[in-house]
């Protein structure tokens, strides 16, 4: 695995823009290579300002849309139009103003009973695999970080050994979430070429460290098990999650 990078911004906006910029050149490389972009979305509040700018010009009128395909890393079991829907947020901010093909939108159906919205979703994710592979290997996996230190939906104390040889897993409502989610697992997380964090805000300078820290214990913090096999790992944080004011920079 190679060595994680950090890149650090002054705040949410500056980090948004560069992860646009990241992504962009993510979308031009696998087009490139393999004639097709494959990225997974994280939901939350963190990449809404990212999303307005790639539903933005310029990225809105140059992007590929039509060779860039959509998933989600994890979704609310809720239908997508509830506000808590990760892909209902995405195409608020984002997906309905570019001209994405429908067919490239690969949402988790959150309306499906979550057995069935989990096999539907596997079917697809087992389509993409490349030739000879078992997995999908997505080109950008983007991450988010709770404040109590879980990503995707990975929360602290859910053990890796449950999730076994699964791509996807069904995630019990817990510590007062109501909905149950469907979550990508580390195993097809960390088959990804690239996978970015952003993380932004003083509320994460714990999480951000401990997540940051080798030494901590995966089981308490959740994104120690997200090391892409061969791909590489980004983390875009701002300065108030590093613990940094303004200032410092
Ligand atoms: C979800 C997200 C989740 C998110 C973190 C951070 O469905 O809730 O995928 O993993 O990335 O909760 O959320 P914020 O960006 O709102 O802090």
């Amino acid at each position: 695995m190679e060595k994680p990078r950090t890149l650090i911004f002054p705040d949410l906006e500056s980090l948004s823009r560069a992860t646009a910029v990241v992504f962009a050149q993510a979308v031009k490389q696998a087009v490139k290579e393999r004639g097709r972009f494959l990225v997974a979305l994280s939901g939350g509040e963190t990449p809404l300002m990212l999303f307005s700018l790639l539903g933005s010009s310029p990225y809105r009128d140059y992007l590929p849309w039509r060779e860039i395909h959509i998933f989600w890393v994890d979704e609310r079991c809720v239908p997508a139009g509830d506000a808590d829907s990760n892909y209902g947020n995405a195409w608020q901010h984002w997906l309905k103003h570019v001209a994405l093909p429908p067919a490239n939108l690969h949402r988790i159906q959150g309306e499906l009973e979550a057995g069935e919205a989990l096999e539907t979703y596997e079917k697809i994710l087992g389509s993409f695999a490349d030739q000879g592979e078992t997995w999908v290997a997505f080109d950008l996996v983007l991450l988010g970080l709770g404040n109590d230190g879980h990503t995707a939906s990975l929360f602290p104390g859910s053990p890796a050994g449950d999730e076994g040889q699964a791509l996807v897993s069904v995630v019990q409502p817990s510590q007062g979430r109501l909905a149950k989610r469907i979550s990508l697992t580390p195993l097809v997380i960390n088959q990804a070429r690239q996978v970015v964090f952003m993380v932004s805000g003083a509320s994460k300078q714990s999480a951000l460290a401990a997540s940051r820290n080798p030494d901590s214990d995966p089981l308490r913090w959740p994104a120690r098990r997200i090391q892409p096999l061969t791909g590489s790992l980004l983390w875009m944080v701002d300065a108030a999650a590093m613990g940094e004011s303004k200032e410092a920079e």
